[in-house]
């Protein structure tokens, strides 16, 4: 039998077509959509995302679902409210671009919210805070539409950010997921294992989100059984800003030239040392022999020596002296 669907879930769903109509048909609204057009965001856009507007005046969502016969205990654990004291009831987010969350299957259970105004004051994003039907470690937005794509498009590309899940979907890559802006949990690789055994991590250009990609390559070769490409985009760009300067075909191809993991790890090694100076180099040249020494694939092994040897222009046969030293070490 068909299960009822939650009253908290019925009440999520109602709160995203409530925003989302506030954004698209009303007065109160036109700030919101006045930012979403600074951000590029169509019409189409804003409908394929749910994407709403939370209005600045007092407690609209409020009175709505009030209106709708929510009783104040369903509403409290919601999260979309907070209390006061005195157990009184406000809207949580005001004057926000709204992001809903969905489950693994499109189900509304949460909300993103960007802050429209300057005030730097307030946190860029306010997440939902957990509930019954939300959990931050096990969300990620844009999910069930990524499961789909994935199918045709051959992978999954894990962002930092919505923005960036959507730009990366109007440039053509459908299969775009972001975590809620905490870095990537077990539990979501164990989710992304059952879609695709193939991830692209696509984070910020900059320093921690290099750093974070770093972190998720670690995790996903830990959890084993992936295969694994990196972008790093350059000038420290984020994928939606990279594709507002450089456009969606010069994306793809950053997509496409995806590092492997050791490629990856190889350049951030080689980032640590100056190369111009023999001692620096010996030390890479040591470090990198004992990364491509943790490869299990002799192929791999052979490749990224070869590599290795034709950078550096050292001869590959004392690498793999090297190599076979670590090899032992390590077992
Ligand atoms: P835009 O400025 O809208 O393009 O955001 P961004 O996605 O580029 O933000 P950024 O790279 O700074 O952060 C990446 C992700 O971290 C965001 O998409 C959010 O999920 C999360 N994040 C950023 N700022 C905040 C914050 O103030 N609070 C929380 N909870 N999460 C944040
Ligand atoms: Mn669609
Ligand atoms: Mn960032
Ligand atoms: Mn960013
Ligand atoms: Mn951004």
């Amino acid at each position: 039998p068909v299960q009822a669907l939650s009253p908290l879930l019925k009440l999520h769903q109602e709160a995203a077509d409530f925003y989302h109509r506030v954004l698209i048909t009303t007065k109160a609204g036109e700030r919101g959509m006045q930012y979403a057009r600074q951000r590029d965001l169509s019409d189409e856009i804003l409908d394929h995302f749910k994407i709403g507007y939370a209005p600045k005046q007092d407690n609209l969502l409020l009175t709505y679902l009030r209106g709708k016969d929510y009783s104040d205990d369903d509403l409290a654990k919601s999260g979309l409210f907070v209390q006061s004291q005195d157990g009184r009831l406000f809207d949580r987010f005001r004057d926000r671009l709204m992001f809903p969350l969905g489950d693994e299957s499109g189900r509304v259970i949460g909300f993103s919210g960007r802050r429209i105004s300057e005030d730097k004051t307030e946190a860029k994003y306010m997440n939902s805070p957990e509930t019954e039907i939300f959990t931050k470690s096990k969300a990620l937005f844009h999910f069930a539409e990524a499961k789909k794509a994935a199918r045709t498009e051959g992978h999954l590309v894990l962002y930092e950010g919505y923005m960036d899940v959507i730009s990366a979907y109007k440039a053509g890559v459908h299969s775009g997921i972001a975590s809620m802006g905490t870095s990537l949990t077990d539990q979501q690789v164990y989710m992304l294992k059952r879609i695709s055994r193939n991830i692209i991590i696509n984070y910020d250009g900059d320093d921690p989100g290099v750093h974070a990609e770093e972190r998720a390559t670690n995790l996903f070769e830990k959890a084993g059984g992936f295969n694994l490409g990196i972008v790093v985009l350059p000038e420290k760009l984020d994928p939606d800003e990279y594709i507002k300067k450089y456009g969606a075909e010069k994306y793809l191809d950053e997509i496409r030239g995806a590092l492997s993991p050791t490629d990856f790890l190889l350049q951030r090694l080689a980032q640590k040392y100056n190369l111009k100076n023999d001692r620096d180099r010996i030390t890479y040249l040591n470090e990198a022999v004992k990364e491509i020494a943790r490869l299990i694939n002799p192929v791999e092994q052979d490749l990224y020596l070869d590599k290795l040897a034709k950078q550096q222009g050292v001869s590959k046969d004392s690498l793999k002296v090297n190599l076979m030293r670590e090899r032992r070490r390590q077992n």
